[in-house]
């Protein structure tokens, strides 16, 4: 078991107190990090006390610790699960080889551009949430988001971590670059087009963090199978909390569903109440998941095959002996891909099908997600459904990006696309709408009207518990 250190500047169990050098540098990179929180996090709370968890230590039960903080006070730490020393390699070529705790020098690049890649997307959602406080449906949805919010301050803490340690000076300028591409920045965007996109409703908020979070779920679990330990390690701790994340969007969902679902039961129509209507509901999940879905790369990507050789990224669960080929030769992925008007099937090797096969995964476990709301729309006794759209519908990325889909899937023309698209994505004046729906609640245990109360509160918190307090 690592050693915690919480007493440090920045609470570690890296052993950053033997490392003068290292802790040097990370503690001069921190308050250039608490100024682009104040500047660029969640506006106008940082005086005010909120109940939050924090990590601190790495243990199954009881590594997050609750209490009231204000956010600059947050207290940030570099977390990796703990490692096991005789672990193997067990994908790609270098199976039965030792797993590395340096970076092999041909690697090197290509290691620094997964871990630049995935540490930009999270002070970048925090960048796209930071005026939602101002809107929040309750109090203890504000407590999700700033939770959510300091999180993916934390995730980013443990990318820079590994940047730092590992990188040298390259690894330096990329963690400052951290702080110096914004969310939608025209001169200097973040790395991912799903990460420019902003977020100014609740409505949007759900769904990145059903949707887009997930996809961060996937990542960070092929990530968890790297060779590199410390980045193996670094993403298994970060599952813990991204979970937290995932269920915030997946009830956020839920709640405005079963809302609608109550008003349309009496048959009150939701727009007459500012709530939402199941048809804005779902073209808010239809875009939502398929730029999430473009997150995933390329279908068929050489990239992902040589990540995937060189044991660098694995596929979801590869460690839990899932697959009976762990180094992916001699085997095709079937793909359909649009040829002119019609489908035609292409076989890829399954290497370089690395980034299609996540997204299976990805796909199976949304497809959960939405039957779950369904079975609630059905013992609320409503006909409406939601469903989740195909993965070739409406893509930006990827070997169905150049055609045009129904969200069934089926091949359609452009003519036809654009003749539908207001009917199946949201438009300006959807937007204007669920807008207009966004008002503050502060008063504990109280609701704004389009959302369903929390089943329970969290760690055990009684619902009208006052999750951030404003005096
Ligand atoms: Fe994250
Ligand atoms: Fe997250």
């Amino acid at each position: 078991m690592s050693t915690v250190d919480l007493e440090s500047k920045i609470p570690n169990n890296v052993g950053l107190r033997d490392n003068k050098r290292l802790m040097r540098a990370l503690e001069r990179w921190q308050p250039a990090f608490i100024e682009w929180w104040k500047d660029m996090g969640p506006t106008d709370f940082n005086e005010h006390d909120v109940y939050l968890r924090t990590a601190v230590g790495v243990g199954k039960g009881g590594w997050a610790h609750f209490d009231y903080v204000k956010m600059p006070d947050y207290r940030w730490g570099i977390f990796l699960a703990d490692g096991d020393p005789l672990r193997k390699i067990h994908f790609g070529d270098n199976i039965g080889d030792k797993i590395w705790d340096e970076v092999p020098g041909e690697f090197r690049n290509r290691l620094r551009r997964l871990i630049v890649t995935q540490g930009d997307t999270e002070p970048a959602s925090v960048e796209q949430q930071r005026m939602l406080a101002h809107t929040a449906p309750s109090l203890a949805d504000m407590r999700s988001l700033f939770q959510v919010n300091v999180e993916e301050g934390r995730h980013l803490w443990a990318m820079v971590y590994l940047l730092h340690s590992y990188f040298g000076a390259d690894g330096r300028d990329e963690a400052d670059a951290m702080l110096e591409r914004h969310s939608g920045d025209p001169d200097s965007p973040r790395i991912l087009e799903a990460f420019n996109e902003p977020i100014d409703t609740w409505l949007d908020f759900f769904c990145f963090t059903t949707f887009t979070d997930r996809d961060g779920k996937y990542q960070l679990a092929a990530l968890a199978e790297s060779a590199f330990d410390p980045l193996a390690r670094s993403t298994q701790f970060m599952l813990n909390e991204e979970a937290y994340h995932m269920q915030t969007g997946e009830n956020g969902i839920g709640r405005i569903l079963h809302r609608t679902a109550e008003l349309l039961k009496e048959g009150t129509d939701p727009k007459s109440v500012g709530a939402m209507p199941m048809d804005l509901i779902q073209k808010y999940l239809n875009f939502w998941v398929t730029r999430s879905m473009d997150l995933f790369g390329g279908e068929d990507s050489t990239n992902a095959a040589e990540s995937f050789a060189s044991g660098l990224k694995g596929r979801y669960r590869e460690g839990d002996g899932i697959y009976k080929d762990p180094k992916a030769l001699n085997v095709n992925y079937k793909l359909e891909v649009p040829e002119g008007m019609k489908m035609v099937e292409r076989e890829v090797p399954l290497r370089r099908a690395m980034n299609a096969l996540l997204l299976d995964a990805y796909v199976a476990d949304c497809t959960r997600i939405v039957n779950r709301w369904n079975r609630d729309l059905e013992a609320l006794e409503v006909e409406e459904r939601v469903y989740l759209p195909s993965k070739r519908f409406n893509r930006n990325q990827g070997v169905y990006a150049d055609a045009f889909f129904n969200p069934q899937g089926e091949l359609i023309s452009q003519e036809e696309f654009v003749k539908h698209e207001e009917s199946w994505l949201p438009t300006h004046v959807d937007r204007d709408y669920v807008k207009s729906c966004m008002v503050v609640v502060r008063e504990p245990g109280r609701y704004a009207n389009w959302i369903a109360p929390h089943h329970q509160g969290v760690n055990e918190t009684p619902l009208d518990f006052e999750y951030v307090k404003f005096h």
